[in-house]
């Protein structure tokens, strides 16, 4: 019997276990054996693994996170930890392994392919930001929590006169808080990719507060941050935010990425100020990763775990299952990790349409 293993790496997001499943099944019909790797890359330096049964797989279709657990570890920070990996690989006789994860989990993944390990990976972030996919899972749950939080402050912004600042994921990309923001209809969306001015953004608040709407939404990537001008003004507000929004704490991540936040408070502070208006701001955080998968979700990542499994089939390696357009498509990692997908300006500028 053929053995495979399979990885979850990288912030968690729903849909995983969709995949999970997916890929459990689809290997029964050709008698492999699927072993869970124990979070993330971390499992197969330390050998932490488990046979995923039917049993275990069955019921966690519509459940959140992963049963096989997750982290963001780098193996390729230590020698002995690649070692360890591909040492671990020989001993559990893991012929190919599925690899789930964002850009820093597939960028491991396709260096171990290049090391000869038989590598198929599938994509996942809520951030929608891998290249080569037109969307990875776990993306349109977010978006919908994402807009419902922005439907329900919409009407306590409006009875208390106030303007509501509500922060939303999105590191590079701000994939988030564009569609939740169009979908939930924001009056201003601020996103890593087109860094803000807030004079520009109390112009556009105060032409509605003209037009007698005393409330407005303004919706925030967490990577957000400001224009960097010439006037020494806005240049120190660049630098304090920068460090409001880079070091949270001192701690950075394996891949070196610091822990984001900060930016809503910044804005709601900069408009009260500027606009003399009560402002407020609800930072939804991890809730946009946490709980059930929709179902839009749950099919894509259905549909990935399949196709992981028919790439292993045809000896397809050194792969990302890819969604373009309605198909699923084997793409090299290469060019999944190579650079991010950032906001297509095509959009953002449909949202700025609504802005103001
Ligand atoms: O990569 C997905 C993501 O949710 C980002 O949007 C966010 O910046 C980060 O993970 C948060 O990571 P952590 O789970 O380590 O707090």
């Amino acid at each position: 019997m053929k053995k495979i293993g399979m990885l979850t790496g990288g912030g968690d997001c729903p849909g995983l276990n969709a995949v999970i499943r997916a890929v459990v099944k689809k290997s029964r019909q050709y008698n492999w054996e699927v072993i869970g790797v124990k979070n993330g890359w971390n499992g197969l330096i330390t050998g932490e693994m488990e046979i995923l049964t039917d049993d275990l797989v069955s019921g966690i279709l519509p459940k959140g996170g992963t049963i096989i657990g997750t982290s963001r570890t780098n193996p390729f920070n230590k020698y002995e930890d690649v070692q360890k990996t591909l040492d671990n690989i020989n001993k559990f006789g893991l012929e190919a392994l599925v690899v789930i994860g964002g850009d820093d989990t597939l960028s491991v993944a396709r260096r171990f392919y290049e090391k000869g390990i038989n590598i198929v990976g599938v994509p996942k972030t809520i951030d929608n930001d891998l290249s080569g996919t037109d969307y990875t899972f776990g993306f349109d749950t977010a978006v919908s929590i994402a807009t419902e939080a922005i439907d329900r402050l919409h009407t306590t912004a409006e009875s208390h006169h106030r303007v509501i600042v509500v922060e939303v994921m999105g590191r590079h990309a701000g994939w988030i808080a564009t569609i939740a923001g169009i979908a939930g209809g924001a009056d201003e969306i601020l996103i890593p990719e087109v860094p803000f001015d807030m004079n520009e953004i109390c112009k556009n608040l105060k032409s509605r507060y003209n037009r007698g709407k005393k409330f407005s939404i303004v919706c925030v990537a967490e990577g957000a941050y400001p224009k960097q001008e010439n006037s020494s003004e806005t240049t120190n507000i660049g630098k304090n935010l920068e460090e409001a929004l880079l070091t949270q704490t001192d701690e950075k991540d394996a891949f070196g990425h610091v822990r984001l936040g900060g930016v809503g408070n910044y804005l709601a502070n900069e408009i009260k100020k500027r606009m003399n208006v009560d402002t407020r701001v609800t930072v939804l955080g991890h809730v946009q990763r946490g709980g059930t998968p929709t179902a839009h979700d749950r099919v894509l990542a259905t549909r990935f775990g399949i196709a992981a499994v028919e790439c292993i089939k045809n000896q397809d390696f050194g792969k990302m299952v890819a969604l373009q357009g309605n198909k699923i498509v084997p793409i090299p990692l290469n060019e999944a990790v190579s650079e991010l997908k950032t906001v297509d300006m095509k959009l953002y500028d449909i949202a700025k349409v609504f802005f103001g």
